[in-house]
């Protein structure tokens, strides 16, 4: 059988670490592609170099040359400028717009066909940029958000519980900010609702921690998380590639779905081999219905600074 084709653009932290993990998963061949000379061909031959020992089977190749990438069947955007101690995600979006469209319309002309999932921030705006650029069906275009959180809120709970990560599985909406949505009711432990096993004020202690997770990373290090950020985009390409059709939260396309009117935000979906292949609707209550439109609201002022730019 032929191998899945991988094009990760960005060969920094993120980038980088994505390509190792799809490597050691053998989710295909992976292409690794950077503006910055010997950037992406350097972390690219490391990475094939590791083969022989952590025994994967792919090519790995690292290029300046967009040709190398033709025809993908996932194309993860990670380029652009990461977030420094005392910047928001939002900070970042003028440059990082101008970098989004840049590599989509290259991604677009040479994987007309692909899968493309965006991981730089502001990360709502970011996807609607690229879905403008590229005018790719929806369903192909998705952000890699709900699955970092989630793992945030997932490891915060395994370790408070004194549990596995294994069995915790949790939803989280809205856009990838400080006001993010994770849903404790529908959080739950090999099936345990949360709610029984953490009082409200630890879960809402846990809550927060999740919200400022990114930043709590930013001021230990001095720059952006990767390995979870990566952990989670691997994650889903893997479903998309194995067309797993895993349930999990990114940030997808709503018209009518949540009343959110045409913009990318986070939700539970089912992603398989075309990408998002059903946005889960679920019944909010009104305290979270509230919460997800003030999160709701913040994307779309997000993506009118989008418009002006484009
Ligand atoms: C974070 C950044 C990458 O949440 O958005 O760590």
């Amino acid at each position: 059988m032929a191998r899945n084709k991988i094009t990760i653009v960005g060969a920094g932290n993120v980038g980088a670490t994505t390509a190792h993990i799809a490597a050691t998963r053998q989710l295909g061949n992976i292409v690794l592609i950077d503006i910055v000379e010997g950037l992406a061909e350097g972390k690219a031959l490391d990475i094939a170099e590791a083969a022989p020992v952590q025994l994967y089977d792919c090519d790995v190749v690292g290029t300046l040359d967009w040709e190398k990438t033709a025809d993908s069947d996932i194309v993860i955007i990670t380029s652009g400028l990461p977030r420094k101690p005392g910047m928001s995600r939002d900070d970042l979006l003028a440059k990082n717009a101008g970098i989004v469209v840049n590599v989509s319309e290259k991604a677009a002309k040479h994987s007309p066909d692909s899968v493309v999932i965006v991981v730089c921030n502001p990360l709502d705006a970011m996807v609607y940029a690229a879905a403008k650029t590229t005018g790719f069906a929806r369903n192909r275009i998705i952000g890699m958000a709900g699955a970092l959180d989630s793992a945030r809120f997932s490891a915060f709970i395994a370790a408070e519980l004194g549990v596995s990560v294994e069995e915790i599985k949790c939803v989280l909406m809205g856009g990838h900010g400080d006001d993010m949505v994770p849903l404790p009711r529908f959080t739950s432990v090999s099936g345990i609702p949360l709610t029984e096993l953490l009082d409200e004020d630890k879960i809402a202690e846990l809550i927060e921690r999740t919200r400022k997770g990114g930043i709590e990373v930013v001021n230990l290090l001095g720059y952006s998380a990767y390995y979870a950020p990566a952990a989670g985009a691997a994650r889903m390409a893997e479903a998309i590639l194995k067309d797993k059709k895993t349930v999990m939260s990114c940030c997808a396309y709503c018209d009518s779905e949540y009343g959110v009117g045409g913009y990318f935000v986070g939700v539970p979906v089912i992603l398989g081999k075309n990408g998002v292949e059903k946005v889960i609707t679920l019944d909010l209550n009104k305290s979270e219905r509230a919460q997800l439109e003030k999160s709701v609201n913040h994307v779309k002022q997000l993506a009118a600074k989008v418009d002006q730019l484009l």
